[in-house]
């Protein structure tokens, strides 16, 4: 009998002990600077001449390791192994699968603080959302190995009596192909690897080009418990020269990308393309990117919505899909909670290098991400009334100052497009219906929250406001797997929700099977 599903604890940092515990976590990860990774395909460590320098965000001159880079041969190569290894591996037993990642969680709990510290290097994640990223690693293989059990065997059907016996079962698709991105390092990129290994397909995971390495360490705990040869192969890369080849390979079966608008739309058409030799219809499950919106209402607790919205918008640099880069408050409170929200800012929202345990904001994740969103910033000042922030330091690492923009139109550049950096505006309503319309007023639909005591408001907006996790009276951030299932709609995504009760069917197909009686 399995236990029921719990979500991992957060640690607290400000009992002495666990303080300790990180400190000497993040002494072990620098020990381990500038190793050498290779690629793992059907077990074998391959290492290439051509390598992926992964950094520390935070200070550009830490080199965390080096990556072997898998080039189409070895894509190829790879592809193989993962086709011919999901012959037997379909057959497996799924109680032996969930077995392998409750044993996978298991070590990973124990070892958590040397995970975290790694994120907090790699990731350039605050000690806090380290963590966090770790404990929701942790309850993917948790989650995921308890929803494999309650449906392998399937579904019941009715049966005609002395006629037939029918049933309804899911068996696996084939060969997934995983692209995960770089701002949950840890958790999106394991759940995206083991959901299709639970579900009994064979995967080929290329993590984001810019953390790397926690994908490796991931695979070094798999393999502790127990995963057999081929079954996930590591194989890091180019997006444009793996990704496309692999992406348009006539054997995959399963796409699950997660990642940018641009990308994930680009590679949605890629796979619509049948090939020659291709005998099924790529599926894609693409989790792209949001512009994120917490409505505030003229009855609102203001403290509650400023706390809701600086720790949403400001949460690991607004590097998150879910960030709040849009407010949208009632014209009656509007100037009250932009004050606050403002002062706040400036009083907890503090920028310096993660390593120290008392960061809230640690740097953005590389020069790209740091030029593009200084360019937002300045197309900020021309749109709207900056009000605290609206500058960088890219010297050491890569670090922008939380920024607030008032007084914005809807439809400026920054309150449409995604920037996915500490960049937030503020707009004004007349109404609660005007702010829902304008909540609702992008391409996206991921995440939202509303602030209000209102309770006709709350019901309207369940039914009005239309993102894929709609909070009220909390931020618009930080949902646990299995109790908030998590995913967007429209430009946000295929739909998918991760860490539900239906995610890991998306892994799957449903086979009748009718016996004449
Ligand atoms: P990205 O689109 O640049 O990259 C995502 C992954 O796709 C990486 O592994 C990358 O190497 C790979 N890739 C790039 N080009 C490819 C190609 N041609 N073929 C195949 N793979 C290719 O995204 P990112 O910068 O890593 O992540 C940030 C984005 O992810 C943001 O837009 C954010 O909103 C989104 N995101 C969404 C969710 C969600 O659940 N909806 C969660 C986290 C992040
Ligand atoms: N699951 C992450 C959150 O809710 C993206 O913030």
């Amino acid at each position: 009998m399995v236990a029921p599903y719990q979500h991992e604890p957060f640690t607290d940092f400000s009992v002495p002990e666990n303080k300790q515990a990180m400190e000497a976590a993040l002494k072990r990860v620098e020990a381990e600077f500038g190793k050498e990774y290779p690629l793992i395909i059907g077990g074998e460590r391959i290492y290439t001449e051509d390598r992926i320098t992964s950094f520390n965000p935070a200070n550009k001159e830490e080199v965390i390791g080096y990556v072997s880079k898998a080039d189409q041969k070895l894509a190829e190569k790879a592809m193989q192994v993962a086709d011919e290894t999901f012959q037997w591996w379909r057959k497996s037993k799924p109680e032996m699968r969930a077995d392998i990642l409750f044993r996978a969680a298991a070590i990973v709990r124990r070892k958590k603080h040397d995970f975290s510290a790694h994120l907090v290097k790699e990731g350039g994640k605050p000690w806090k959302e380290a963590d966090a990223d770790t404990a929701e690693a942790i309850d993917f293989m948790e989650y995921y190995a308890r929803q494999i059990l309650t449906i392998k065997d399937g579904e019941s059907v009715f049966n005609r009596p002395n006629v037939d016996n029918s049933r309804f079962h899911y068996i696996p698709l084939g060969v997934t192909l995983t692209l995960s991105p770089w701002n949950f390092l840890f958790a999106i990129m394991c759940g995206t690897t083991v959901a299709p290994m639970v579900t009994g397909n064979t995967v080929l995971l290329k993590p984001a080009s810019l953390t790397p390495i926690i994908a490796y360490k991931m695979m070094e705990v798999l393999e502790e418990a127990g995963l057999p040869n081929g079954v996930i192969n590591f194989i890091p890369g180019s997006g444009s020269e793996i990704g496309d080849y692999l992406v348009d390979h006539p054997r995959t079966r399963l796409i699950s990308f997660t990642g940018s608008r641009e990308v994930g739309t680009r590679i949605y058409e890629r796979a619509a393309k049948v090939q020659p030799d291709q005998i099924w219809l790529k599926r894609v499950i693409a989790e792209m990117g949001g512009k994120d919106t917490i409505v505030v209402d003229e009855d609102a607790d203001l403290e509650l919505a400023a706390d809701s919205i600086v720790n949403s918008a400001f949460g690991f640099s607004g590097q998150k899909c879910s960030a709040c880069s849009r407010v949208v408050a009632h014209e009656a409170i509007y100037d009250t909670l932009l004050k606050r929200c403002v002062e706040l800012t400036e009083e907890r929202v503090n920028v310096q290098d993660p390593e120290d345990g008392s960061t809230f904001m640690g740097p953005v994740i590389d020069q790209g991400a740091y030029d593009k969103i200084m360019e937002y910033i300045k197309t900020g000042k021309e749109e709207g009334k900056l009000m605290t922030g609206g500058d960088g330091d890219a010297s050491t690492g890569f670090f922008i100052k939380p920024t607030i923009f008032a007084d914005l139109d809807p439809n400026a550049t920054i309150m449409q497009e995604e920037i996915f950096g500490p960049v937030l505006g503020f707009t004004k309503a007349k109404s609660f219906d005007k702010a829902l319309e304008i909540a609702n007023n992008t391409d996206y639909g991921l995440t939202g929250a509303v602030i209000t005591k209102n309770r006709l408001h709350i019901e309207q907006a369940r039914e009005d406001f239309h993102v894929g996790n709609l909070y009220f009276n909390r931020g618009c951030t930080a949902a646990i797997v299995g109790y908030h299932p998590f995913g967007g709609f429209n430009m946000s995504g295929t739909d998918s929700k991760a860490g539900g009760p239906d995610y890991l069917l998306h892994h799957m197909q449903g086979k009748t099977t009718s016996e004449m009686l």
